[in-house]
């Protein structure tokens, strides 16, 4: 696939350099000098949290700065997330929570963005029952934050743009990153999957590629600039350039960052079990620099159930790469996602995801209960099961879980790790990291090895923490 016909063109992207130098000059005589602060909050996945990153890019150089602090804010930005009917339920109170703030500074600008806003009813659920929004854009137009921003000070009239394309990939963004030794760098957007329960492939747009080079260039600059940990982000990374040639897919870029002079280490998510390799895992047990630590989702143990969510790989086959997998890495971490009630999963099948945490051991797990979400496929099915059983099949896969983290975790005692030493932790005097397995890990040591690499030795281990002490 030629992923070029996704990417913005260079005129575009320059018309928006001339707004971001007009939306500055009005930025400025409307706060007559004073810097003018943005509060930018983002939902959801660390995809989206990339994308915050650039929007924040982007404010700063219309002449923003940035505060945490909701109440001194000239600009909200909420970023939003649409993956679970809880999450839109959370934004909609909190954005209704904004009004009262307009009160006090008229000045403020409410926008919103990201994936909730790209579905047409809630856009116009805002345009009617939230006048004070001022500034509403999808996901397919985020790169035109300049643009909106200068119309909404020009012309003080509401702006909404949900407009959809193929997806597009815009290169060359400004980018104000929240880490100063993490970083998020995307390789791929939006998804073709269209797992049955699913809402991403329809806010997200079509599933494409960034281009080898740019990403490389991009890790690259980061090692230089002292980033310990590179992400790499995908919804399915593992179709990265899946038509391309094989020395353009995931396996050799992952390799490709893997060879790169620095001390680093290289995580990557998420990974769908139909399109990963023995390939890729060869890959990860190849190099020290990449963690060993893979997110492979697999949603239920069940095959029937599996099929309806229009997955395209069953347990067999799932089993069978986690098996290779702890073959050649036997230090392997793995960590997934899981769906409980999905419509007309019953109790005995729901039992198979049981029975899977069993046999895989899992060092931790996100789970949630199935959200019907308008518009996808599940959202129409059947779904006699009511949700206080759901919540109680929740409740089983959780201590379960429980269980298995807190054995996979007794036997970290005595044994000393590489840990990315990331900041304070909340027990005072304590620092917090992470093991390449995504294990946190907490011990006493000097703040001044924040951003660092340490050795630390397991004392104790709890079930989703454990302590130890610093040896170097
Ligand atoms: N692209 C990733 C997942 C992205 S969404 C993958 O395919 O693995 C993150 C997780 O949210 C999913 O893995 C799934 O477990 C959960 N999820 C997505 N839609 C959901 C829904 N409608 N209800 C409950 N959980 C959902
Ligand atoms: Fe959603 Fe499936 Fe795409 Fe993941 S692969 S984002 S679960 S549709
Ligand atoms: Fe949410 Fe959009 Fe990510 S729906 S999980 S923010 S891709």
């Amino acid at each position: 696939m030629d992923n070029s016909r996704f990417s913005i063109s260079k005129e575009e992207l320059e018309k928006q350099r001339e707004y971001t130098a007009l939306a500055r000059m009005l930025v400025e005589a409307r706060f007559e000098g004073k810097t003018p602060k943005a509060f930018v909050h983002t939902y959801g996945c660390q995809g989206n949290v990339s994308d915050g990153e650039r929007l924040q890019g982007m404010l700063q150089q219309m002449g923003y700065d940035f505060t945490d602090d909701v109440k001194k804010a000239d600009l909200v930005l909420y970023n939003t997330c649409a993956i679970r009917e809880h999450a839109e339920d959370r934004i909609y109170g909190n954005v209704g929570a904004l009004k009262q703030y307009k009160k006090s500074n008229p000045n403020l600008i409410i926008a919103l963005c990201g994936c909730m806003m790209q579905q047409e009813r809630v856009a116009e659920k805002i345009r009617r029952s939230y006048p004070f929004v001022d500034l509403l854009f999808g996901t397919h137009v985020s790169y035109k934050l300049p643009e909106f921003i200068y119309k909404c000070l020009s012309t003080g009239k509401r702006v909404f743009d949900i407009t959809e394309s193929d997806g597009n990939i815009v290169e060359g963004l400004p980018i104000k990153r929240d880490g100063r030794f993490k970083a998020w760098v995307p390789v791929m957007y939006g998804c073709n999957n269209f797992c049955s329960y699913c809402i991403v492939p329809y806010v997200r747009g079509r599933e494409r590629s960034r281009d080898f080079d740019c990403v490389m260039e991009e890790v690259k600059g980061l090692v230089a600039d002292g980033y310990k940990e590179i992400t790499l982000l995908g919804q399915n990374v593992n179709s990265y350039n899946k038509d391309l040639s094989e020395d353009k897919r995931f396996p050799a870029l992952l390799k490709a960052i893997s060879e790169l002079e620095g001390d680093f280490i290289v995580r990557f998510m998420t990974s769908h079990p139909r399109d990963c390799t023995r390939e890729l895992l060869d890959v990860m047990a190849s190099s020290d620099k990449i963690a060993k630590h893979l997110h492979l989702p697999f949603q239920s143990g069940n095959d029937r159930v599996l099929k309806e969510m229009n997955r395209h790989y069953d347990r067999e086959k799932y089993l069978s790469l986690i098996s290779y997998a702890y073959e050649i890495m036997p230090e392997l971490s793995i960590t997934s996602d899981v769906i409980v009630g999905f419509p007309g999963e019953s109790y005995e099948e729901f039992k198979d995801t049981l029975s899977l945490l069993e046999e895989v051991k899992f060092t931790s797990l996100f789970t949630f209960i199935f959200s019907p979400r308008p518009g996808t496929k599940a959202y129409d099915m059947e779904d006699p099961v009511a949700y206080e059983e759901k919540s109680r099949w929740f409740k089983e896969l959780t201590s379960l879980q429980e269980k298995i983290a807190g054995q996979r975790t007794a036997k970290m005692k005595g044994r000393t790790y590489r840990v990315l030493v990331e900041g304070k932790s909340k027990t005072e005097g304590l620092l917090s990291g992470r093991t390449g397995g995504n294990v946190i890990i907490e011990f006493m040591g000097d703040e001044s090895l924040i951003g660092t690499f340490a050795s630390v030795k397991v004392t104790n281990p709890k079930t989703w923490v454990v302590y130890g002490e610093y040896i170097g």
